[in-house]
């Protein structure tokens, strides 16, 4: 057991039940900024899965950054309601909830009618991945910004959460201020260090009084953004020294990347080629200048990363978004020595980010139940038992299995290869990419644990099947490429398999 993982921690007045924190991050699970059915039943599994804590995604507040189809909307008290009823559902399996709130400033592309929405920021500056010029932010528009950022957290704290995260990491709208390359404004939010850094400030000194000492406040921050144009480190900690100093701020939450050049935009959602862990160094400069707790995440999907961390004294508490997308129980799993059972994040972004930045519901390649619990959240057994014949052992016909064994089926699988994977077999050949190989070694653990008999170097054919007597048999062969049928004169044609192999 990884007992540090399960020691409870204080962010200013909560007691948070553990070390284990869930990240913002977007679900669309909401709909026209609310909170639905499917995000309670989203983050209430992530609660039962044992998480001390869970920060929701970022949310808007102003009408200079609202999309209600994409984020939820914390500038109306139509929100209360559900952000009540979540995190009471939270509450019940002793996790904490504190809402983000984010505005994106220039960072942004179009609406979702398609239209141009009109996008401010600190200057005219465009950034090197949307190049849309923003409009500069009119100095009585920042103060009112100021203003609804504590009144959004009001209504927040209103609705039961016990805490509110400022995001002024990542190059947003905060981000944008607080650097000399965007903020090139002549009024009392540019120019020096001190006015560069007055909004943030002034956010969280009313936002602090809005909320009262009584709820826990705190700041997510970029020291690293992975970008020519993005802020220096040194600077980042000389500005969470001058916040420390305030007072005001209950932990400080550490990331990498910014939303405003592709490098920067890759290490937001850091694939598998990204180290793991690669933020824990940030986070650990920060930490020897900071008083309050220090908050990391950033690939970090196994125990024995997380409680390295924390034994080095690099952070105080450790985020995990896609791990608990992948596994919502990986707590549990540590707090009942069953770390090896743990389904880990391999890091590919596409159920989670490829479903999120395309507008529809996160889910994972590795745990179709994710973003559908209220659909498939509990496995119940078959009402009648019935012999199952899988044909193939790729993801597919491996999930299969392990689902129709854990429904009380009799499975037998037939894989034609020596090893099962299918074509994460190949894939994981490819540079940068072995992690994915991480697929088929969860499933393979999956399904050692499972009854399924499972014959390899075994084609299907009439005979093994009858001699079965299966009820259902299964197909899940995959693809196979194909070649058009074109004529083409000169080089010879290969399929990706082939290239690959
Ligand atoms: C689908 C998705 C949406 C995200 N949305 C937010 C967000 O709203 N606010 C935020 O601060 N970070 C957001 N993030 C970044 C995560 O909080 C986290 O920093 C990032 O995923 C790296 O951590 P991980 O490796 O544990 O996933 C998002 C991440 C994902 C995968
Ligand atoms: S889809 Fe890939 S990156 Fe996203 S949570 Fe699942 S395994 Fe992790």
């Amino acid at each position: 057991v990884y007992e540090n993982l399960l020691e409870p921690i204080a962010l200013g007045p909560t007691q948070i039940a553990n070390r284990v924190f869930n990240p913002p991050h977007g679900t669309t699970l909401g709909r026209s900024g609310l909170v639905t059915e499917d995000f309670i039943a989203y983050h209430e599994a992530r609660a039962r899965g044992g998480v001390g804590l869970i920060i929701l995604e970022g949310m808007c507040f102003h009408p200079s950054f609202d999309f209600e189809e994409a984020y939820l909307y914390a500038g109306s008290d139509k929100i209360i309601p559900g952000i009540t009823k979540l995190s009471k559902a939270c509450k019940a399996h002793n996790t904490s909830v504190f809402g983000q709130l984010f505005h994106a400033g220039r960072a942004v592309r179009y609406s979702h009618d398609g239209s141009k929405p009109l996008i401010y920021s600190a200057s005219d500056i465009p950034d090197d991945r949307y190049r849309v010029v923003p409009i500069p932010m009119p100095n009585e528009m920042v103060w009112e910004l100021i203003d609804s950022y504590a009144k959004a957290a009001e209504r927040l704290v209103e609705a039961g959460l016990a805490g509110v995260e400022i995001l002024a990491s990542m190059g947003y709208l905060i981000a944008q201020f607080l650097n000399p390359t965007t903020n090139q404004r002549e009024d009392e939010f540019g120019g020096t260090f001190e006015n560069r850094l007055r909004f943030l400030r002034e956010t969280i000194a009313q936002t602090r009084k809005a909320i009262d000492t009584s709820k826990t406040l705190g700041v997510r921050i970029t020291l690293d953004e992975k970008t020519d144009t993005g802020m220096e480190a040194g600077e980042v900690i000389k500005i969470c020294k001058a916040l420390d100093d305030d007072n005001h701020l209950d932990y400080f939450s550490v990331i990498s990347g910014s939303s405003s050049s592709p490098e920067g935009w890759i290490h937001v959602f850091p694939p598998m080629a990204v180290p793991h862990a690669f933020v824990a160094d940030d986070a650990a400069q920060l930490k020897k200048v900071v008083s309050k707790p220090v908050l990391v995440a950033g690939r970090i999907n196994q125990p024995q990363t997380a409680s390295e961390i924390l034994t080095s004294n690099k952070a105080d508490m450790i985020g995990m978004a896609r791990a608990l997308i992948t596994d919502p129980n990986f707590v549990n799993k540590v707090a009942a020595n069953r770390s090896d059972d743990i389904r880990a994040c391999i890091g590919c972004n596409q159920a989670c980010v490829g479903h999120r930045l395309t507008h529809h519901a996160i889910s994972c390649i590795q745990n179709p139940k994710t973003g559908r619990e209220r659909i498939f959240g509990s496995v119940e057994k078959a009402r009648s038992k019935k012999a199952v014949f899988i044909i193939g052992g790729g993801p597919a016909g491996l999930k299969a299995a392990v689902i129709g064994a854990q429904r009380g089926h009799e499975v037998v699988l037939y894989e034609q290869q020596a090893k099962l994977g299918g074509q994460v077999n190949l894939a994981e050949t490819l540079p940068g990419r072995a992690e994915f190989g991480g697929v088929t070694t969860n499933l393979t653990h999956e399904l050692e644990r499972s009854s399924v008999q499972v014959h390899l170097n075994s084609t299907a054919s009439t005979e093994t099947i009858k001699e079965f007597g299966p009820d259902t048999i299964l197909v899940a062969t995959g693809a196979v490429p194909r070649l058009p049928e074109v004529e083409v004169n000169g080089p010879d044609i290969f399929h990706a398999w082939a290239v690959i192999q």
